[in-house]
């Protein structure tokens, strides 16, 4: 059977009951709030240094995390002569980066967001940063660079939430104990079910605060982070502005999709909003098609990964077809010397090894990574999934690679291994 609720946002009159009732909710308290907001805005400021406290520290994945981090952080209200200071950790000499500040209102409530790119840094170092306003430290930040070795990944599929998140929560909290050596965290998109709600990226952020860390953050644009309140296609105002993601040398699109390397791996972040936002970025789709071919002749690194937020299958479609936007970046990427190429959107756990779209022993693996959110779709078995789980499945991934291994692996919230697959290349020499 074919799920109604993933054609939002024209479908968005078939959600559940009880989930229009739940964002209708949503948009109330938001409505309420941004009133109070408006009020107490002034006042904020008026405290700038005093009340603001800086929220959601997060590090954000640089072209090079051996050298170089982007970290973030968020208040409510201005800071008052904000500076940033970092050092090497068991050193007592800091050194101090640009801090750069963007302020938006997020569905009526004032968002400050703080950043500090950083370079020069040493790999596979501990760094302690700390954020002072009025020559006091107001908060305080730790996390290790890449040191170019064995790379150990959290992959977080859809996150997005009717009403509370304390789904995501869960499953992340988990994720994140279990595996506490992982350096990189990859949310493969609709981090949030509406992209524009304020409630909905604080539910997000909070739940997310409380088990991302140090480790550096992937974020994968989804389509749920391209839909306004009112359940129209828009930008992803909210997303492009929360998460500075690596210079893709685009002039109108940075952020839209993006390439890092981390260990042993180069990442490949595309777009695939190529419904919601054919008409709001125009040539966003031609730009990238070109871009692709290029960043895949200069990658370097031993294995490449995509992400993409829509899965092969078009599960909207009756009879379901292969995505015909996904089907043009397939050929592109297999040219290109992929390794595997993992997906979202559906909300479903599989796993197909393909060649020329035919599943085939030695095939580049395509794994629609699951749900680690409160959103369950009806999603019917395709005949090139080779491994397929129930609808009501919650779970998160690892990715290990050295250079010799690429392995991933899907595991229930509770820690038990329902799945993996592993990738060998054979040493690298030196003639
Ligand atoms: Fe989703
Ligand atoms: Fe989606």
């Amino acid at each position: 059977m074919v799920s109604a609720v993933l054609r939002r946002p024209a479908l968005a009159a078939f959600f559940s009951a009880i989930s229009r009732r739940a964002f209708l909710s949503m948009s109330l308290r938001a409505a309420a709030g941004s009133v109070l907001a408006s009020i107490l805005a002034p006042l904020r400021s008026a405290f700038a240094g005093n009340g603001a406290k800086p929220l959601f520290f997060r590090r954000i994945v640089t072209r090079d995390n051996k050298s170089s981090a982007m970290i973030e952080w968020q208040t409510d209200a201005e800071l008052s002569k904000p500076r940033f200071f970092w050092r090497e950790a068991g050193s007592t000499s800091e050194k101090s980066a640009d801090v750069d500040v963007k302020y938006f209102a997020l569905d009526d409530h004032p968002v400050f967001v703080y950043r500090a790119a950083l370079s020069g840094l040493p790999a596979g170092r501990k760094i302690e940063c700390r954020v002072e306003t009025a020559g006091k430290t107001a908060g305080t930040f730790v996390f290790q660079t890449d040191d170019g070795g064995a790379l150990r990944a959290l992959i977080l599929p859809d996150s997005q939430c009717d009403a509370d998140y304390d789904a995501w929560a869960r499953v992340s909290g988990e994720a994140s104990a279990r595996c506490p050596n992982a350096e990189l965290w990859i949310n493969m998109g609709d981090l949030v079910d509406n992209g524009a709600s304020f409630y909905q990226w604080n539910e997000w952020q909070s739940a997310t605060d409380a088990s991302l860390g140090g480790r550096a953050f992937a974020p994968v644009m989804g389509n749920h982070e391209c839909y306004s309140l009112d359940w129209k296609y828009c930008r992803p105002d909210a997303f492009l502005s929360l998460f500075a993601t690596p210079d893709n040398g685009s002039a109108k699109y940075q952020r839209y999709y993006y390439s890092f390397d981390y260990g042993p791996v180069h990442f490949i972040v595309l777009n695939t909003q190529r419904e919601e936002l054919a008409a709001l970025a125009p040539g966003l789709f031609e730009e990238q098609a070109a871009w692709l071919t290029r960043d895949l002749k200069s990658a370097k690194a031993r294995w490449r990964v995509a992400l993409l937020h829509r899965d092969l299958i078009d599960y909207d479609e009756e009879p379901m077809i292969r995505d015909p936007f996904v089907e043009t970046l397939v050929p592109v990427l297999e040219k290109g010397g992929i390794d595997a190429v993992l997906t979202a959107h559906a909300h479903a756990y599989r796993r197909r090894r393909l060649s020329a779209w035919k599943p085939a022993k030695d095939g580049v693996p395509y794994i629609l990574t699951g749900n680690a959110g409160n959103c369950f779709y009806d999603v019917e078995k395709n005949e090139i999934d080779e491994i397929a789980f129930p609808d009501n499945f919650l779970n998160y991934m690892t990715m290990e690679a050295d250079e010799t291994k690429l392995t991933f692996r899907c595991f229930l919230p509770n820690g038990i291994l329902k799945d993996f697959v592993t990738l060998r290349k054979q040493p690298e020499t030196d003639e």
